[in-house]
């Protein structure tokens, strides 16, 4: 596999809603390169979160591309409100859609990124026959719907078969397909995902329940820990 950079993608789930702009400003300039932005409905997850109104809220606070999440079922009506809305990847999960593909196509069609997303039991097996209308993977290291639960241990066998079928397929060709996990990530687990072959990190508790309300850089010491953890990780490819 070809020299990767590391993303490291903080989700708002678990920032302070009441502040959301400065809390967005303030982990980008802590070093954060993506923001992570859950969407839920109350039907495909338990839980109700936030929509393209506060995703073109946000969207005036950064350049950092928005990586939209939807744990929505069904899925296609919201693609082109959150294309409009500012985002720059759409993932969403497989069992949510009646057609795959063609959501796929739709996300790309709106000028987004687009990927999948698997829950701890959904088989890679969704992969099978639309690689080529794919950005990027996400695995899920915890049950949707809620910040702070702990990692699954075993979504990393999962991701040592995600990165081998993602560097077989680049091997064939030439195109790198992320492969992001999502739940539980902290600076004591994140070497450990990305020599599975991880290469886009979300944390949500882990990096907005860092430092204190008062510190205007509370975010910088817990994304520094997070690379500093990364560096000299020996991807298994
Ligand atoms: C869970 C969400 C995650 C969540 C991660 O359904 O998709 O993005 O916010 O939060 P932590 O990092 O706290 O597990
Ligand atoms: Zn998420």
């Amino acid at each position: 596999m070809s020299e990767r950079s590391f993303i490291i993608a903080p989700s708002l789930l678990s920032a302070n809603f009441a502040r959301l702009g400065d809390e967005v400003e303030k982990v980008i300039a802590s070093g954060a390169d993506w923001l992570h932005f859950d969407v839920m409905d109350n039907h495909y997850v338990p839980n109700l979160t936030i929509g393209p109104l506060v995703c073109e809220a946000i969207r005036p606070c950064t350049t950092a591309p928005i990586d939209v999440h939807l744990m929505v079922e069904p899925v296609d009506a919201l693609v082109p409100m959150f294309a409009r809305a500012g985002a720059n990847i759409i993932t969403f999960h497989p069992e949510a859609s009646r057609h795959v593909d063609r959501t796929l196509q739709l996300i790309r069609d709106q000028g987004c990124q687009a990927g999948l997303v698997f829950n701890p039991a959904t088989p890679l097996d969704w992969l099978d026959h639309v690689m080529d209308k794919i950005d990027l993977i996400m695995l899920m290291s915890v049950n949707p719907g809620y910040g702070g639960q702990s990692f699954i241990p075993s979504t990393l066998p999962k991701a040592r078969l995600a990165r081998a079928r993602l560097d077989a397929y680049e091997r064939e060709t030439g195109r790198h397909i992320r492969l992001e996990i999502d739940g539980g990530v902290k600076p004591a687990n994140i070497a450990e995902i990305a020599a599975a072959g991880v290469d886009a990190f979300v944390a949500g508790s882990a990096v907005f329940g860092a430092g204190k309300d008062s510190d205007p850089n509370r975010y910088d010491s817990v994304i520094a820990a997070m690379r500093a953890e990364l560096q000299g990780v020996k991807q298994t490819s």
